[in-house]
């Protein structure tokens, strides 16, 4: 058998081994990219999931004038919160059910009551009312039926000192004895 011979001119064939070298270095390179690749995509992927911005609520909100709130209760859907006016004294308890977070309705008394709660006169007007698993709770926010653990919280209230709006800190819960009262 014969074998054609290399044409005048052209670089040597190389030789098996050397072939051999190259096709393994070639191999490392494409999966060393890969990896790289990979990784990079991954790091991309987590990275997409932190947000650059905190789109948290603020703690601390306004309500609105002291004038705009009723005698008696006035629900806040976006606070989840009611916030009950007695002449110039306010107080404001959280709609957040205790047991798993559903949002409690506020249903009226057929009578008004006058209590004293944590020391203080109240007026209760209204008892709560869990839908999600029928948690009751009185009108000061006590857990008195159902799954529910504990009372609903209620927050701080205070006047915006540039506008005189009413102000909740949502992150600053109060025992059951703070009134707000204006002057
Ligand atoms: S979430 Fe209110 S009773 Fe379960």
């Amino acid at each position: 058998m014969t074998t054609n011979p290399a044409p005048a001119g052209a670089p040597p064939a190389p030789e098996p081994a050397e072939t051999d070298n190259r096709r393994d270095f070639l191999m490392k390179v494409g999966i060393g990219a890969g990896v790289v690749a990979l990784v990079g995509q991954a790091g991309a992927s987590l990275r997409s999931l932190v947000p650059n911005v905190s789109y948290d609520a603020p703690t601390t909100v306004k309500l609105g004038l002291p004038g705009d709130f009723p005698d008696g209760l006035k629900f806040l859907p976006d606070q989840r919160l009611f916030v009950f006016r007695d002449g110039r004294t306010f107080h404001a308890i959280s709609a957040v059910c205790t047991h798993l977070g559903c949002t409690v309705r506020a249903e009226a008394l057929s009578r008004t009551e006058e209590k004293e709660v944590a020391g203080k006169p109240l007026r209760i007007t209204h008892r709560f009312l869990c839908p999600c698993h029928g948690s009751k709770y009185k009108g000061d926010g006590a857990n008195e039926s159902g799954p529910a653990p504990k009372p609903l919280a209620w927050y701080e209230l205070s006047l915006a000192a540039d506008d005189g709006q009413l102000v909740v800190d949502l992150a600053h819960e109060v025992g059951h004895d703070f009134r707000l009262t204006l002057a």
